[in-house]
């Protein structure tokens, strides 16, 4: 950010806030605690936003144990966050007060190919995340909301919207942008593969989804898929989705996770790509590599997106509105609920917590 507009916090900015903390020396939702703090004051080139909204990901029930590495130091968990700018630090421009922006999950990614050291995102131990009233981040660290979303509908973007945006149209050096006779296979019904199977849809693409559950078929059917396999009673699914498409697809969104990517190749036809990033299915399943090989295809391994991907994202939905999937909204008090809900299988959909309305 370049230009010099100063704004100091507005004289009745509120001085007291509520955030939840992540001890240490506790696991699961015990480990969440509410507690009162200090309003943070931006320092230069930063913005405080009021954070309306956050949502919940896979990743911060992982930061309920000691998954990311054991930690002592406390923090404000979860990485996605919708609110409005409500103080500008110093030397800040391009920004306003008033201003609805949502957070953006790495640092130092801005655009381009992904960069090394970006970090684990906000809230982990060594970045203070989103469930909080107030929090202050880099002027860099933030991006416009598409003016099609309202605050929790936005809150459910910064990580499993970006994260299906990139696997659907990051930057690659080989494969070219997903065409409207393109078929793609996500795997699984969790969030990442229900804003893949939206996003493409909006470019015309054909969606065909695995899910181990009869009702989660028939839901990500009512949202566009075009077929579903259960990928549980059909161990070949792989063969299966080659065999239905004529050849196979040319994309598989891997949310699942390394023991799926033999079956995933399977699926692929010449030239195809899996896009992997799931960490729910660990199991070791050989792969093969012949075929990776004889199909050109390649496994691009899939992390978020950088900034610039947000606000490209941002702006595609305003061209072309999505409805983000939520399936439950929790009040602020009641957050320990909402890690509860998002953890539970029969959910369907991202899970928003209301901090302010
Ligand atoms: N690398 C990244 O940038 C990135 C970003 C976001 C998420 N992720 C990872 O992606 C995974 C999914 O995240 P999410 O937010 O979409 O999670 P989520 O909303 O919690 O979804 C979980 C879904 O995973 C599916 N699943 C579980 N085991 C499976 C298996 N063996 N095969 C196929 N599907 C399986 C289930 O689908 P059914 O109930 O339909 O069977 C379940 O609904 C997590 O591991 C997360 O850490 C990575």
């Amino acid at each position: 950010m370049t230009a010099a507009t100063t704004a100091a916090p507005t004289p009745s900015a509120p001085t007291g806030m509520r955030r939840w903390i992540r001890r240490p020396g506790a696991e699961g939702v015990d480990a969440l605690a509410l507690e009162d703090a200090a309003v943070p004051a931006p320092g230069p080139g930063e913005v405080r936003v009021r954070l309306r909204a956050v949502s919940l990901n896979f990743r911060d029930q992982m930061l309920l144990s000691d998954a990311y590495g054991a930690t002592d130091v406390p923090f404000v968990p979860i990485a996605d966050g919708a609110g409005t700018i409500d103080a500008l630090g110093e030397g800040v421009g391009g920004w306003a007060v008033g201003d609805r922006v949502v957070g953006n999950y790495f640092r130092s990614w801005y655009d381009g190919p992904p960069v090394a050291g970006q970090g684990w995102g906000l809230g982990t131990p060594a970045e203070s995340g989103m469930l909080t009233e107030y929090a202050v981040l880099g002027a860099d660290r933030v991006t416009r909301i598409a003016r099609s979303l309202d605050f929790e509908q936005a809150a459910t973007i910064p990580c499993a919207g970006l994260t299906a945006w990139t696997a659907l149209r990051g930057d690659r050096p080989y494969r070219r942008d997903l065409r409207e006779d393109d078929t793609i296979l996500v795997l699984g019904t969790g969030a990442v593969s229900l804003f893949s199977l939206l996003l493409a849809r909006t470019a015309g693409a054909t969606v065909l989804a695995t899910s181990s559950s009869p009702r989660k078929r028939a839901l990500v059917e009512a949202l566009g898929a075009a077929g579903t396999v259960d990928y549980r009673a059909t161990p070949d699914w792989g063969r299966v989705v080659a065999q239905r498409t004529g050849g196979g697809v040319q994309l598989v969104v891997n949310a699942a996770g390394p023991g799926s990517l033999p079956q995933a190749v399977e699926a692929l036809a010449f030239g195809g790509e899996v896009a992997q990033m799931g960490l729910m299915d660990d199991a070791q399943r050989p792969i093969d590599w012949g075929a990776v090989m004889m199909r050109s295809a390649t496994i691009r391994g899939t992390a978020v997106g950088s900034a610039a991907a947000h606000a490209d994202l941002m702006r595609a939905l305003d061209e072309h509105p999505i409805e983000p999937p939520i399936a439950e909204v929790f009040a602020f008090e009641d957050a320990r609920d909402a890690y509860r809900a998002q953890a539970d299988p029969a959910t369907f959909g991202k899970v928003v917590i209301r901090i302010a309305a």
